[in-house]
């Protein structure tokens, strides 16, 4: 239990509740004022811990930035994460409604449970703490929460340059990664990437009788189809020319940590509910996930959907696609790349249109600074087990923007279970993993100030 600013006992999860009762959902317009009260209501919690809090407005969503009484002589850390969250759909799927927290079996299930309201507040709630405890912190800190990491970041980079001098930290700690397993601690020194395109083909002006014209004329469906098929060979390996001309390899070291980490193909069938696994051959499942670039196909759609049958031959169709990027490809080198892997493919009996939704480059660090190692000490600390060393397949696209703009790494400790079910129905952080990030985060604070 916390005392709150009036003196009144709260219950941590309290403030998590609050918190995961907006619909901050930044990717659809129709919850841009919900955007905006979670932003305000951050604001004033930062500002009831005692830090100096304000919500920043963007071409987008906005930014809150907290900070404490700066003194010389100290480290400075700047801690990110962002209030914005997923889509919830499909709505159907939910036990309980996305945006009405309840705990069940020692979880929190709500949308941005994990995916970063509770990995976010827990920090705050961290610092929280060590302030009523010791009335200071041990570190200059900077706590930055956006409301567009779920939408690739657009404004982000440009907010930090804006504001380059009074954001320049030394390191930045981000808790929006997973654990390995409930109570090991865990270090994520790599992130893949991300390019995100919806491709649109246009055949006939309108869908058409598909008996009076149907051989006549291209299906668009039947072009997008053949398009997609073409992204992979049979050996499972993206087939767009040039795709891994930049890619680095795994290190050997990498392959050997993680052969022992407690990851079975078991386990990893028992969470994606897939009948087998599959993917890029001479790789395990994890090596592919972490360290592999990959070709998806989000969405895909053409013609009539439905109850019956409809004889048409459609007029468009369309795919969302997103390729998981590693180091050191970029996502603006790759965009050409595959666009003219595209318009090879397309026949000119169909119009082709591309068009770039969100992208993030790819983040690699060594995990032995000294910035890493305390952080390492941190969640052993925390945890009292070995830390576990992983790359992840998720991106958090401003990572890399951070070295870029200050020069610095990013330590990535994060708290999300293997079955936390983040982007999906039922997502949940569990209770434990809340108060463990609580404590992280003053262990976090400690030995930053240390090194
Ligand atoms: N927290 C995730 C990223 C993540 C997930 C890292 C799992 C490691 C493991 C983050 O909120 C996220 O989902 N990012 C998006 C970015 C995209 C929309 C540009 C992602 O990875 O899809
Ligand atoms: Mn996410």
């Amino acid at each position: 239990m916390l005392l709150s600013a009036n003196g009144k006992l709260m219950n941590p999860l309290d403030d998590l509740f609050e918190f995961l009762r907006f619909p901050s959902v930044s990717a659809d317009s129709r919850f841009n004022s919900d955007v905006d009260a979670c932003a305000a209501w951050l604001t004033t919690r930062l500002q009831k811990i005692g830090l100096e809090a304000r919500k920043y407005p963007t071409p987008g969503h906005p930014v809150v930035v907290a900070r404490n009484e700066w003194q010389s002589g100290r480290k400075t850390v700047l801690i990110y994460g962002h209030y914005d969250v997923q889509p919830p759909d499909p709505l159907d799927l939910w036990d309980s409604p996305p945006f009405e927290p309840v705990v069940k079996a020692d979880k929190v299930f709500a949308r941005g449970a994990t995916d970063n309201k509770g990995q976010i507040l827990a920090h705050i709630l961290g610092i929280e703490s060590t302030l009523k405890e010791r009335g200071d912190l041990p570190v200059n800190l900077i706590v930055l929460v956006e409301g567009e990491e779920e939408i690739g970041s657009p404004n982000l980079e440009a907010f930090l340059k804006e504001h380059r001098s009074a954001l320049q930290a030394d390191v930045a700690a981000v808790s929006d990664t997973g654990m390995v397993a409930p109570g090991i601690p865990t270090f994520t020194y790599g992130l893949r990437g991300i390019l995100c395109m919806e491709v649109r083909l246009r055949g006939p002006a309108a869908d058409l009788h598909s008996g009076i014209f149907g051989g006549s004329v291209t299906n668009p469906a039947t072009v997008l189809s053949r398009i997609v098929a073409k992204l992979h060979d049979d050996s499972g390996r993206v087939a767009i020319p040039g795709f891994y001309d930049r890619v680095v390899s795994l290190e050997g070291w990498e392959r050997d940590l993680w052969s022992k980490l407690p990851f079975t193909e078991a386990s990893w069938l028992a969470t994606t509910g897939s009948p087998r696994l599959s993917g890029e051959h001479g790789y395990t499942f994890l090596e592919r996930v972490w360290a592999r670039p990959t070709a998806e196909v989000n969405g895909f759609g053409s013609g009539y959907q439905g109850e019956g049958p409809k004889t048409i031959v459609p007029s468009k169709a369309r795919a969302k696609l997103s390729f998981r990027l590693v180091p050191n490809q970029d996502p603006s080198e790759l965009r050409p790349v595959i666009a003219e892997f595209l318009k090879q493919q397309c026949p000119d009996s169909v119009e082709l249109e591309i068009v770039y939704q969100q992208e993030g480059r790819p983040y690699l660090v060594k995990p032995d600074s000294a910035f890493g190692k305390a952080a390492q000490k941190a969640l052993s600390k925390t945890f009292t087990q070995p830390v576990a060393f992983i790359r992840e397949g998720g991106s958090v696209p401003i990572t890399q923007s951070f070295k870029d703009v200050f020069g610095i790494d990013t330590l990535f400790l994060g708290l999300a279970l293997p079955d936390c079910k983040v982007h999906s129905p039922n997502e949940n952080f569990a209770v434990e993993n809340f108060y463990g990030g609580i404590r992280l985060n003053r262990h976090l604070l400690d030995q930053i100030a240390e090194t």
